[in-house]
Order: structure tokens, then sequence, then C-alpha cells
């Protein structure tokens, strides 16, 4: 199988030029990855282009100022929620997430046009892992709390379909595919939170939370999903936007 993919990425998907970008400069993009032309056998080719090309992308990509993707690391994020029982702000801080180049890209599914994109990944990870400081304040029914300390997250067998969905838009002359939404709704199958000092000096309290947390994580992912939603989409479309907004649409995805 992986013999195919890759005699299928260096003879038909395929060309190792470089690649164009923005002002007509041109970079060598080697190994990082594969351009697929507009053609039907674009789903097919990107789907092996990904498989092949993100776990090179875990590093980054300096040529295209993509920076690193495994560990993903976001100096800070803050949340404000508010769902039934539910609510609180929280910041996270420092906060490293693991496994995204440990992907199955399954199914790719699109519909391209000379101004529109959409592009529909189906994917799977065995295991993603996050861990960071977090501050926060929340409550939940009759718990408030008022905290700060150090939490870690595994997830296992997480499937998802990325939408990515794009416009044309045109920038000093040149034609490029914005990246205008990249939502995912990830499914998982088993979740692991580690919290540690919720309550200070209180290790019997901080016990029982960490057990009600990993024994109510299906409904507490499911409240908090839709501000990870928005945090996620964010995310993704920049850094898809790193790619789409720098090598213009007919470079990236040529016609046929
Ligand atoms: C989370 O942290 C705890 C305590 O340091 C550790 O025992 C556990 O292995 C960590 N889990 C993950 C998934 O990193």
């Amino acid at each position: 199988m992986k013999f195919l993919v890759v005699l299928c990425l260096t003879i038909v998907c395929s060309y190792a030029e470089p690649l164009r970008i923005r002002g007509g400069q041109e970079v060598d993009i080697g190994d990082y990855f594969h351009v697929c032309k507009r053609n039907k056998e674009f789903n097919t080719c990107l789907q092996e282009t990904l498989q092949e090309a993100l776990p090179k992308w875990a590093k980054g990509i300096p040529e295209l100022g993509i920076t690193q993707l495994d560990p993903f690391i976001e100096p800070e994020i803050t949340i404000n929620f508010k769902q039934n029982q539910f609510q609180g702000h929280a910041t996270m801080r420092n906060v490293r997430m693991y496994g995204f180049s440990n992907v199955l890209i399954k199914n790719v599914e699109s519909e391209l046009t000379d101004d529109k994109l959409a592009i529909d990944v189906d994917c799977f990870f065995p295991r993603l892992e996050t861990e960071g400081n977090f501050k926060g304040q929340g409550s939940f029914n009759a718990i408030v709390l008022n905290t700060k300390g150090y939490y870690n997250m595994s997830m296992s067998e997480v499937s998802a379909i990325w939408k990515i969905r794009g416009e044309k838009e045109v920038i000093n002359g040149e034609e490029f595919m914005k990246i205008k939404s990249f939502t995912m709704r990830p499914k998982v199958e088993k979740m692991k939170i580690y919290v540690s000092d919720l309550f200070p000096g209180n290790p019997e309290l901080n016990q029982a939370t960490n057990m009600f947390l990993n024994e109510n994580w299906q409904r507490i992912y499911n409240e908090l999903l839709p501000y990870a939603e928005k945090y996620w989409s964010t995310a993704m479309a920049k850094i898809a936007n790193e790619v789409f907004l720098k090598v213009p649409y007919d470079d990236l995805i040529p016609l046929n």
C-alpha cells in the first residue's frame, strides 16, 4: 500500500517543480507536498498527498512560513463558556498539542471551481494529547471554582471531517483561494483528563474532581465542543491560509 502511494506520488499525481508564490518568487517545496491538479483525479491525489505530507509538516515549512504542527504550540487560549449548568471563563497558557502528524486520511471529497473551493477531508487520529497551564473561574451546578494549575488530556480514536471552504480573492492582481472556514466536529472514543491543584491544599477534593471529570468527560466534551470548534476553526483557517494566500490558486491547484 505504502509503496503504491509513493509510486503514485512520483509518477502520476505530482510534479516536483518549484512552486511560484506571491509576487512571482519561487520556492523549492521539495518533499513538503505534491501539487494536485484540478481534474477528476484530484480527490485521490490530495488524499495521498496529505497522507504523505502531514507527517513531514510536523516541524513546520519555513519556506512557506508554516510553524511547527506537532507539537502544535499555542501561547494562550481564552474561552468564555455558558452552557446549561456549566459556566465560567478559562485561560490556558503554553498549550502543547501532540499527535497531529500521526493521521490517517480516509477520504477526500471536493468541489473546485474557478472562484470557489469546497474540500471535505475525512481523517482519523489514533491518539492526541494536550497539556498546558490553566487559570479559570467557573461553576458547574453548585460547584464554584476559582483556580489555576496544570492539566493534560489524552484522546483516543479521534475521527473528524475537516470542512474547508474557500473563495477567490485578488491580491495585487494575483488570484488566491482564501480559506473562509475550516470546521470540524471531532468524535472521540476515549478521553482521559488530569488536572492538578484544582483545589489548592485539598488533595481529596482534587482527586474527587478528577474522577468526576473522567466519569463525565463525554458530557463535558459535548458542552465544550462549540467553544473548542470556534478556536480550531480560526486556528486551522489561519494555518491553511499560510499556503492558500501565499501560492496563487492556479499554481497551487493548477487546471489540468
Ligand atoms: C498527565 O499528568 C500526570 C501527572 O503528571 C501523568 O501521570 C500522566 O501520565 C499525564 N498524562 C498524559 C496523557 O500526559
